[in-house]
C-alpha cells in the first residue's frame, strides 16, 4: 500500500475530527503465548488502516490544525542491540520520514507529552472500552488537566467514539485495497483447489490443513485470516470446528472455511465437496440446493438494496428446497415465518469482510438494514447442517454439513465473486477431483 492512501486516510479522518478536538490511538500489543514466547504480532486494524505502522508499543495521535504538526506519533526509539537481536524497527527518524508523521516521540514520553495535547481540546475521539489500562490512563490524564482549571487550562468535556469514524471509512474499500483482498482471494481459492486435489479417504483433516497452509505460504501469504475449519462428515454440523484432527472416510463431505491473510486484509472461503470425489444422491441434493440459496443470494447485491436482501433469498430458496426434499413439511410461507429453516440454517447470510474476516460497519442504523454500496466487500455464505441426532428427517440426511462461501465486492453496476478461482458447482467440483 502506497504511503499516500494512508495519508489520504488521516487528511479524511483530520477534517471529521475538526479543529480543537483531538483523537489518538494505541498500537496493539504483544501477547504472550507460554513463558518467553509470544503470539506472532499483529497490528490494530484501525491502527494500521490509519498509520501503516506495524510496530507495537506505539500510540498515534491527530490534532487537526496544530501549527506544529497534525500527526504525532509515539513509538520506541531505535535501539542498535534490539535491531541485532529483533530486527528492524522504525525509531523516532523512520516514523517521520517513512510513515510521515510531522513529529515524534518516544513512547516512554507518552505520560508526559500527552496531557499537554489534550488540554484545552473539546472532544477526545478515541477507542473507547478496547484496552482498559488505555482507558485509565487517559482518565487520569484528563483528570490532572482538570486539576488545573484554576490556571487557565480546560480539560476536555468530551469522550467520542472513534471507531465509528474510521468503521465508516474502512465500510468502503478503495481501489488499493480491493487489489489486496483480490490477491488474498486468489490465493486462497487456489488453496481450496490444493485441498480438492490432495483429498483422499483416510487421510486425516489437519493433512487437508497443511495443504491450504502450502499454498498460503508457497505465495508468501504467511497467516491465515482465521483459523481454518477442516471438518469431515459430521464435524461439517459444528459451526466453528478447528480441531481438524479426525480421519477422512468415504461417502462423507468435506466442509473446508478457510482463507489467507493480505497485507492485513482477509480472504473468507468456504468450499465443501465429496472425500472420495463423487457426491451422493443425498449430498448432491442438498449441495445443489445450498448451492442455488448462493446464487440467488449474491444476485441482490447491488447498490442501494438493502443488506438483508441477499439472507432473505437464501431463506426463501433453502426453505423451501427442504420442504421439496421432505426435510421440512408444510406451508413454506408459514414455515418461513416460524423460522423452521433454523434447525438447518442458524446462521446469517454473511458479514463484511476486509481487515477483519468479520469486518467493521454497521448493519443496521435506526432499526434500518444498511444499503449496499460500491466498494463494499461481503461474503454470501447460506449452509445447510443436518446434525448426526435429528430425529426429525430422515436418517439418510443425517450427518452432513454443508456451507458455500464467497467473498463479494459491490460494483456500481452490480457485484463481483472475487473468490472465483475456487470451484463450486457439482460438475467442477467432480470434474477436478477425478
Ligand atoms: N470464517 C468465518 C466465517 O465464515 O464467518
Ligand atoms: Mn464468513
Ligand atoms: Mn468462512
Amino acid at each position: 500500500m502506497k504511503s499516500s492512501e494512508f495519508t489520504a486516510r488521516r487528511t479524511q479522518l483530520m477534517a471529521e475530527v475538526g479543529q480543537g478536538n483531538i483523537a489518538l490511538i494505541a498500537s496493539a500489543k504483544v501477547r504472550t503465548r507460554n513463558r518467553d514466547v509470544d503470539y506472532t504480532f499483529r497490528q490494530d486494524s484501525d491502527f494500521y488502516y490509519l498509520t501503516g505502522f506495524n510496530e507495537p508499543d506505539a500510540v498515534a495521535v491527530f490534532i487537526p490544525g496544530r501549527e506544529q504538526g497534525e500527526y504525532i506519533l509515539f513509538c520506541k526509539e531505535y535501539d542498535e542491540k534490539k535491531a541485532l537481536w529483533e530486527g528492524a524497527h522504525a525509531g523516532l527518524e523512520g516514523a517521520t520520514t517513512d510513515f510521515s508523521a510531522d513529529d515524534a516521540f518516544p513512547i516512554d514520553d507518552l505520560s508526559d507529552i500527552l496531557p499537554g495535547l489534550l488540554e484545552n481540546k473539546a472532544k477526545v475521539f478515541y477507542p473507547m472500552g478496547r484496552d482498559a489500562s488505555f482507558d485509565h490512563q487517559l482518565m487520569e490524564w484528563i483528570t490532572h488537566i482538570r486539576s488545573q482549571t484554576r490556571s487557565g487550562i480546560n480539560a476536555p468535556g468530551e469522550l467520542v467514539s472513534l471507531e465509528h469514524l474510521v468503521h465508516e471509512m474502512r465500510l468502503i474499500k478503495s481501489d488499493a485495497e480491493i487489489e489486496l483482498m483480490r490477491f488474498a482471494a486468489d490465493i486462497s481459492g487456489n488453496a481450496h483447489i490444493r485441498a480438492m486435489q490432495q483429498c483422499k479417504v483416510g487421510r486425516y483433516e489437519y493433512q487437508i490443513e497443511a495443504e491450504l497452509i502450502h499454498e498460503f505460504m508457497e505465495n508468501g501469504l504467511r497467516h491465515v485470516a482465521y483459523p481454518s475449519i477442516v471438518a469431515g462428515g459430521k464435524n461439517a454440523c459444528v459451526l466453528h470446528y478447528v480441531e481438524n484432527k479426525s480421519v477422512l472416510n468415504d461417502g462423507d463431505l468435506l466442509l473446508i472455511d478457510a482463507g489467507a491473510e493480505y497485507d492485513h486484509y482477509a480472504a473468507d472461503i468456504t468450499r465443501t465437496f465429496p472425500v472420495n470425489g463423487r457426491f451422493s444422491a443425498e449430498q448432491k441434493a442438498l449441495y445443489q440446493l445450498v448451492l442455488d440459496a448462493q446464487f440467488a443470494a449474491i444476485e441482490e447485491i447491488k447498490p442501494n438494496t438493502p443488506w438483508n436482501n441477499a439472507h432473505d433469498v437464501s431463506v426463501d430458496v433453502l426453505t423451501s428446497g427442504l420442504v421439496d426434499l421432505g426435510l421440512l413439511t408444510g406451508d413454506v410461507t408459514q414455515l418461513i415465518k416460524d423460522e423452521a429453516y433454523k434447525d438447518f440454517y442458524m446462521h446469517r447470510i454473511g458479514h463484511w469482510l476486509g481487515m477483519d474476516v468479520h469486518d467493521v460497519g454497521d448493519y443496521k442504523i435506526n432499526d434500518q438494514w444498511c444499503v449496499l454500496e460500491p466498494g463494499m466487500v461481503l461474503t454470501i455464505e447460506p449452509g445447510l447442517y443436518i446434525p448426526k441426532n435429528c430425529l426429525k428427517v430422515d436418517k439418510k440426511w443425517r450427518g452432513i454439513g454443508i456451507r458455500i462461501e464467497d467473498d463479494v465486492l459491490v460494483t456500481e453496476t452490480g457485484y463481483e465473486v472475487l473468490t472465483q478461482a475456487a470451484p463450486k458447482t457439482i460438475a467442477e467440483i467432480e470434474a477436478l477431483m477425478n
